[in-house]
């Protein structure tokens, strides 16, 4: 029987203890929220009627890049900015530049609506961005704003458009899947990115929605999204997982579809398919709350230590603990299964 302290030790015996759960799982990706804030309205996610955190309550950029150096020091190794709508926070390049500068993070990407992107995809991909997830369900005006309530498609197209011709490395389109809302939107969405090169991900809808409208039978999973695009191209072929501890599955078109990112569709499946188990994921939220999932009913108040005064051992420790407290599942669908308070957009999606 290992301690914990022997478990969470560095590969050479050394002093840097790393971050391992109770269950083996190790933790390389963190995904930082820096605001809460949008200019979208997605029924998934955000109340019409959204209140937000003072400023003074989000953390600086100074103290968001102390807490990302030290979880690199703990074995992070891939860094996602979140939100909210992470460009609506002012000169976010300026984090990005800062956070590239960390030595030890591999990959550095961030996760955007895509309205603001067109003025900012040069000003991110300068300061060291690697890569970029766009959220697009549906290329029709009234369908994207029945689920946005917010108008924005053309935005969102420009700002693929100039993301592209900037040359990131990758361009990811995620979609969330709503029974009843979807369904006519996969094939266009599929069309669309295997025409524009870009790596399209169907994601099920979680129980984090605001308004509490949530129900599994809300949900299209991804298998009935994979029926619907092979009705149309025929076949799909597992492909390699470009990472290894990725929660999506990722599928080829056997039907001579592009080569590249438009040639992979993949789905990520946390409610039919659970992923659970090879999860190396930790949250830290734009009010600089530590979270080990999701859906974590707990938080590690990361602030409140910064703020104190407390050192860099004191937030390491503290994210351990979160670490050591983490779940061996959500249990979505099972009888405990206790919402977070929080919602997606507080949390960081
Ligand atoms: N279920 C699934 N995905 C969600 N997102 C936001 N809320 C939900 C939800 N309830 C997605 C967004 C975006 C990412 C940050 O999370 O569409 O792609
Ligand atoms: Fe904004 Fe993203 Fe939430 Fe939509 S899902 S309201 S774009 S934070």
């Amino acid at each position: 029987m290992t301690s914990f302290a022997e478990a969470t030790m560095g590969p050479r015996g050394g002093t840097a203890p790393r971050l391992i759960d109770g269950f083996g799982r190790l933790h390389t990706d963190l995904r930082v929220s820096v605001t809460d804030r949008c200019n979208l309205r997605c029924t998934y996610c955000m109340p019409l009627d959204a209140t937000f955190k003072p400023k003074s309550e989000l953390l600086s950029f100074e103290e968001i890049e102390r807490v990302v150096r030290i979880a690199v020091g703990l074995g992070i190794r891939s860094v996602r900015l979140t939100g909210g709508e992470p460009l609506v926070r002012k000169d976010l390049h300026i984090l990005v530049r800062s956070l590239a500068a960390i030595e030890g993070i591999e990959d550095l990407s961030l996760t955007t609506n895509g309205l603001l992107l067109a003025a900012q995809a040069g000003d991110l991909a300068r300061a060291g961005l690697s890569r970029l997830n766009v959220s697009l369900d549906s290329l029709r005006d009234e369908v994207f704003e029945s689920i946005a309530r917010t108008r924005g498609l053309s935005e969102v197209l420009e700002g693929l458009a100039v993301a592209k011709r900037t040359g990131f490395r990758s361009i990811r389109i995620n979609a969330v899947s709503l029974r009843g809302l979807s369904e006519l939107e996969i094939v266009p969405l599929a069309e669309f990115c295997r025409r524009e090169g870009f790596h399209l991900r169907f994601i099920e809808f979680m129980p984090l929605d605001a308004e509490r409208a949530w129900s599994d039978v809300r949900v299209l999973t991804g298998e009935e999204v994979r029926r619907i695009l092979e009705s149309r191209f025929g076949p799909l072929e597992p492909a390699r997982p470009t990472d290894p501890g990725q929660p999506a599955v990722d599928y080829r078109y056997a039907d001579g579809g592009p080569d590249g990112d438009g040639g992979l569709v993949g789905f990520i499946d946390p409610v039919s398919r659970p992923f659970c188990d090879r999860c190396d994921r930790l949250r830290l939220t734009a009010d600089g709350q530590f979270r080990n999932c999701l859906f974590s009913t707990t938080e590690w108040d990361a602030r409140a230590v910064l703020r104190s005064g407390g050192d860099d051992a004191e937030i390491a420790r503290l994210l351990l603990e979160c670490v050591a407290a983490k779940r061996a599942a959500h249990g979505i669908g099972s009888p405990e299964f206790e919402r977070p308070a929080r919602s997606m957009y507080q949390i960081g999606g």
